[in-house]
């Protein structure tokens, strides 16, 4: 029986030779995030030092004959890269060594986003939906969508869902209950130690201490966790979240997800600051969940991180 597919979508991956890469352009090419109904043409991002490596990552693509897989292009070029792209997985930056803060690689990445950024706003589809993945990924995410003043900035976003996906599995772990069932969690503010993992909402009976002084510290320092563990930063759970923030964004949420998004004010946070809310997706757009009462501690726990993505914000003023 002959199959009906939709039209060919353009995704563009950043960092294409890198380690996230490796495991998120499999999963893209099965058809995980638009579909198992769309075909993709993939667009793979490198500098020119890594562009071999990157051809040698679509060698294996290629060699692993996915069914939805049209056009593979290997590029160091920004304009080659971005032309037409619908959705780009901005992934490609330094990660973090142990004993680094996020922050501490806003010199080294930050100036990666004003160029991307420039170059989606001028050769990009006009509905393009950006994730930026790497670190510092709340800020360079604001780089890219100061950069793009033709495009709307919430089609600029950052990657929060590793740390919504971490409090699932440490419930999951605590509980003894599939990570499907929690609903209503959400992290606010900065993807970094300062994040504010909240369970208010949530549809969980835990012990206050445990969530309070090992739920919340547990999942802000995971990724200096599992540096320390695996010696190098998360990959595969962190293309994971890629895969499940794009496809989300596109097909819509019933239940809350976090994304960091683009502020427009709400709950005190600065108009313009890319932060991680509670949010829903609909009609290809995050939302965030509005009419939240807040507690003192939830107050509190969401200025710190916020009070550290305004200082993150001044620091790269030159390349807003
Ligand atoms: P990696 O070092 O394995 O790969 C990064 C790749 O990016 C390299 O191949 C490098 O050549 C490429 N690159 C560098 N500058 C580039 C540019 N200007 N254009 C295109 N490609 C470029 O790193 P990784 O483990 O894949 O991590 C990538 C980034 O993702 C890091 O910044 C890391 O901290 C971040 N990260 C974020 C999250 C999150 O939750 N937001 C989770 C994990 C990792
Ligand atoms: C993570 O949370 O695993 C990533 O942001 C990598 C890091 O530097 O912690």
């Amino acid at each position: 029986m002959q199959e009906s597919f939709k039209a060919t979508v353009k995704i563009t991956v950043t960092g294409a030779a890198g380690n996230i890469a490796y495991s998120l352009l499999w999963r893209i090419a099965a058809g995980e995030v638009y579909g198992k109904d769309t075909p993709v043409d993939l667009t793979l991002l490198e500098i020119p030092a890594a562009v071999k490596a990157a051809e040698g990552v679509a060698m294996e693509l290629r060699d692993s004959a996915f069914p939805l897989l049209r056009d593979i292009t290997v590029t160091a070029d920004l304009e080659t890269a971005f032309s037409k792209t619908q959705a780009a997985f901005l992934v490609g930056s330094r990660p973090r060594s142990k004993g680094m803060e996020r922050a501490d690689l806003l010199t080294a990445n930050g100036a990666i986003f004003s160029a991307q950024g420039k170059a989606i706003n001028d050769f990009a589809d006009r509905d393009v939906k950006v994730l930026v993945v790497g670190n510092p990924a709340n800020t360079n995410a604001l780089i890219a969508a100061n950069n793009a003043p033709d495009l709307d900035p919430s089609q600029f976003t950052a990657m929060m869902r590793l740390d919504h996906n971490r409090v699932l599995g440490q419930l999951a772990e605590k509980l003894g209950t599939p990570s499907a069932e929690f609903e209503k969690v959400a992290v606010w503010g900065n993807h970094s130690a300062s994040q504010f993992p909240d369970l208010t909402y949530a549809n969980v009976d835990v012990d206050h201490d445990w969530y309070v002084n090992e739920l919340i510290p547990k999942v802000a320092n995971r990724g200096a966790e599992i540096i320390e563990v695996r010696g190098h930063s998360s990959a595969a759970s962190a293309a994971s979240a890629a895969v499940d923030h794009m496809h989300d964004w596109i097909h819509g949420t019933e239940d809350w997800r976090t994304a960091a998004i683009v502020s427009d004010g709400s709950y005190g946070v600065d108009e313009g600051l890319v932060c991680g809310f509670p949010t829903v997706a609909r009609d290809g757009r995050w939302e965030i969940v509005q009419g939240l009462e807040l507690s003192e501690f939830q107050k509190e726990s969401i200025a710190a991180s916020v009070e550290e993505l305004r200082s993150e914000r001044e620091a790269v003023q030159h390349l807003l």
